[in-house]
């Protein structure tokens, strides 16, 4: 893992006895820890932790973390190695409900697991590595796209508002809104991010400020609730955002605090962009009504780095993730293209 690139995490060694590294993301900005995943038990408690976090990102977690479950069971014959896949591949899924990218990716290589157990179970396991190595490379390829076509949306000097953190830790690849904002520096636009310090576990501040300033992108920090003042003084040309989930209609799961942002920028005239891979869409579900939204310890509100900020014993809502309603979304920028409007019809042309 380089000072550079800043990557999530990366599997080290073969399928027998590999292990995932993962870079402490509860850690940064102070101290990039590199973590040495080896058991699910592990990789489970770094994914509700956030250590390692964002959609995409914990997809990958989770396709590496399968191969990691089965190890134990590269002797197992074929009927003992399904049960595992099962009953592993069920177990990872389920850590963070709402980011469809985990669920997805864990199906993908179970599914190449159960093909390939005829085989033999040690041969399944290395199937199930390349599996989830082929997905990191079409991840990091998406990623690259979803830039490409978001950065020519893009005008100079650009002020852009972000939420929460969609950048290299959030995904493996160049990241998502933030890939974009990332390949418009990089042609020279000049954007000027402003990051909405994303409470109550600030990935804004710690993780998005960080990457960008690594970048030498110029970005300034603010209180989520200083959002509505920054767009009334007309500094913010654009919202970009990411996304965990988004339904057959074009309804999207972000980040608490995205839909109010939506709301805003309508109010504003501002353009309203949501940038995710094909591998966020759930087709399955009609509207973001049916999204699972992943519900937080109130201790995550209550409390800031540690210290007691409310009294003891009251309760909070903390839902970690919002639905922005399509009709709030200006456009989806997903690597296939953009989708605008967004409407039913219109994600199907897309994706099918
Ligand atoms: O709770 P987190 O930090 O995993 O939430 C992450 C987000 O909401 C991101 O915006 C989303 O995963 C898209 S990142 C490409």
């Amino acid at each position: 893992m380089t000072q550079e690139l800043l990557q999530p995490l990366h599997w080290e060694g073969d399928s027998i006895s590999g292990v995932l590294l993962l870079l402490d993301q509860t850690q940064l900005p102070t101290r990039e820890t590199v973590l040495r995943i080896a058991t699910t038990d592990q990789l489970c408690e770094a994914i509700l932790m956030l250590r390692v976090r964002g959609a995409p990102a914990i997809g990958l977690a989770g396709a590496y973390g399968l191969v990691l479950a089965l190890q134990a069971h590269a002797q197992a014959d074929a009927a003992a190695f399904t049960r595992a896949l099962h009953s592993a591949a069920t177990r990872l899924a389920a850590v963070r409900p709402t980011a469809r990218n985990l669920a997805w990716a864990v199906q993908r290589v179970a599914a190449c697991g159960h093909a390939h157990s005829v085989e033999g179970s040690a041969q399944a396991l290395q199937a199930m590595l390349q599996e989830a190595r082929a997905i990191e490379t079409e991840n990091t390829a998406m990623c690259a796209q979803m830039a490409r076509h978001g950065a020519n949306l893009m005008q100079p000097n650009e002020g852009v508002l972000t939420h929460c953190n969609t950048g290299p830790l959030a995904t493996g690849g160049c990241g998502s809104a933030l890939g974009v904002v990332f390949a418009a520096h990089a042609n020279g636009l000049r954007p000027q991010v402003f990051a909405d310090e994303t409470r109550p576990l600030l990935q804004g501040a710690r993780l998005t400020a960080y990457e960008l300033s690594r970048a030498r992108v110029p970005v300034t920090v603010l209180c989520d609730g200083a959002a509505a003042a920054l767009m009334a003084s007309g500094r913010v040309q654009r919202v970009l955002v990411g996304a965990d989930r988004i339904t057959a209609n074009g309804d999207s799961a972000n980040k608490i605090g995205t839909y109010g942002l939506a709301v805003l920028a309508r109010a504003h005239g501002i353009p309203f962009h949501v940038v995710a891979p094909s591998t966020t869409f759930d087709l399955s579900l009609a509207e973001g009504t049916s999204i699972p939204i992943e519900q937080r310890s109130a201790a995550e509100v209550c409390n800031f780095a540690g210290v007691p900020t409310a009294p003891n014993g009251v309760a909070a809502f903390n839902p970690a993730f919002d639905v922005t309603p399509a009709h709030l979304i200006t456009s989806i920028i997903c690597e296939r293209g953009v989708i605008a409007p967004v409407s039913t019809a219109s994600v199907r042309a897309l994706l099918g």
